[in-house]
């Protein structure tokens, strides 16, 4: 795993926040800085992730799906599998476990799609540590299994009726409550986003997927789904200048800018969040309404590290539409026995339409970064499986 200090990414990331998040912020990355160099800290961290997360997750060839799609070899990296049926656990137990020895006693996360609320209260019943988990009012009702499952877990679950009721105004009800209880609380952000050291401490605890899929198999293409970028990033990391990197953002109902959420497509850089990055926005700079039918997809910012590798053309962005994806939630299902979360299935989207010109002999693995049962009540009740 890395070490060094990343707080920019080319000319993005950074620390773009108010004065009254200064002191948590600082205090934060002191104890970041300390932790990922320590032996005991790294040690503790693998040895949960291996005895209690089910480390490592399996590598699953798919040559059904590929087959329908006339497409190359094609591997699953199967986060799915993760205990709570997502990569959003290894974050969550990193940054507990880093809550803990900073001596805090109360967890506030935010939540699109519900599964960095579950892992996090997940994470704190296995902790002993108490969890709010902040909302969308929008996504409480399309994810309710996993607003069920989270309170079952202990955590006490705020919906946020204030904007568009989705993960942009989660994170900023989860800021506003860690501004004002930040020498009990940590905040434990869910995606490679948000000002240093979020990022990087994100990215770290999550690159623990593309180490995995580097000590089984040398893949000349990497796919992933880009939400935050948290999954795609922790596949990303051990290939950057080694493999094709192709992240596919959320194209929603149309190129349309308010109904979709394709950063790289209709967005350009400004800061949101605590940090300089791709976001989609107006003329005057106001945030945009963001349109997926995944929630985890949901939010108008992408990582700062997935901005510089745009810009620096080490990795490409693309986007699925709701239509494409929901085709290929169904087709890996039925071909595979695999149901995919919503967010995955742009990943697989992208191959649906694009793996047949690629040539046979290419290799290519896709981070199926979750399950989708949480996903199932919302597509009955609509009808669209
Ligand atoms: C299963 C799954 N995949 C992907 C994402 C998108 O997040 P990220 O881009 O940080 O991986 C989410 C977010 O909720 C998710 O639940």
């Amino acid at each position: 795993m890395r070490s060094k200090v990343t707080k920019r990414f080319g000319k993005y990331g950074g620390v773009y926040i108010p004065e009254v998040l200064m002191e948590p912020i600082k205090e934060l990355e002191e104890a970041w800085n300390a932790h990922k160099i320590s032996e005991d800290f790294l040690e503790k961290f693998h040895h949960v992730l291996k005895t209690y997360a089910g480390r490592p997750t399996p590598l699953t060839e798919i040559p059904s799906f590929s087959k329908a799609i006339r497409g190359p070899r094609i591997f699953l990296k199967r986060e799915d599998l993760l205990h709570t049926g997502a990569h959003k656990l290894n974050n969550t137990l990193g940054q507990c476990l880093i809550a803990k020895k900073m001596g805090k006693k109360r967890i506030i996360a935010e939540t699109g799609a519900g599964q960095h609320g579950v892992a996090t209260a997940t994470a704190c019943a296995y902790m002993g540590l108490s969890c709010v988990v902040y909302m969308g009012k929008k996504d409480v009702l399309r994810q309710e299994p996993n607003v069920k499952r989270m309170q079952l877990l202990g955590a006490e679950v705020i919906p946020v009726d204030k904007g568009s009721g989705t993960l942009k105004d989660a994170i900023n009800e989860a800021m506003r409550d860690w501004s004002k209880n930040y020498e009990e609380s940590h905040y434990c952000l869910g995606s490679a986003l948000g000002p240093h050291p979020y990022p990087e401490m994100v990215a770290f605890f999550q690159s623990v997927i593309g180490e995995e899929v580097q000590a089984e198999i040398t893949p000349d293409v990497v796919v992933a789904c880009v939400g935050g970028g948290s999954n795609a990033i922790g596949i990303f990391t051990p290939f950057i200048g080694e493999a094709r990197l192709i992240g596919v953002e959320a194209g929603g109902k149309s190129k349309k800018l308010g109904e979709h959420a394709a950063r790289f497509e209709g967005g350009r850089p400004g800061v949101l969040h605590g940090t300089y990055t791709y976001l989609l926005q107006d003329k005057e700079g106001q945030i945009v309404e963001t349109s997926s039918i995944s929630a985890g997809l949901d939010y108008p910012a992408v990582g700062p590290h997935h901005a510089d590798l745009h810009d620096q053309k080490m990795a490409e962005y693309t986007s699925a539409t709701d239509e494409e994806a929901l085709a290929a939630f169904k087709l890996l299902a039925q071909t595979e026995g695999i149901i995919p979360a919503l967010e995955s299935a742009h990943a697989l989207a992208y191959l649906v339409r694009e793996a047949s010109k690629f040539p046979k002999e290419t290799v290519i693995v896709v981070n199926l970064s979750g399950r989708g049962d949480k996903d199932l009540p919302e597509l009955f009740a609509k009808g669209v499986v």
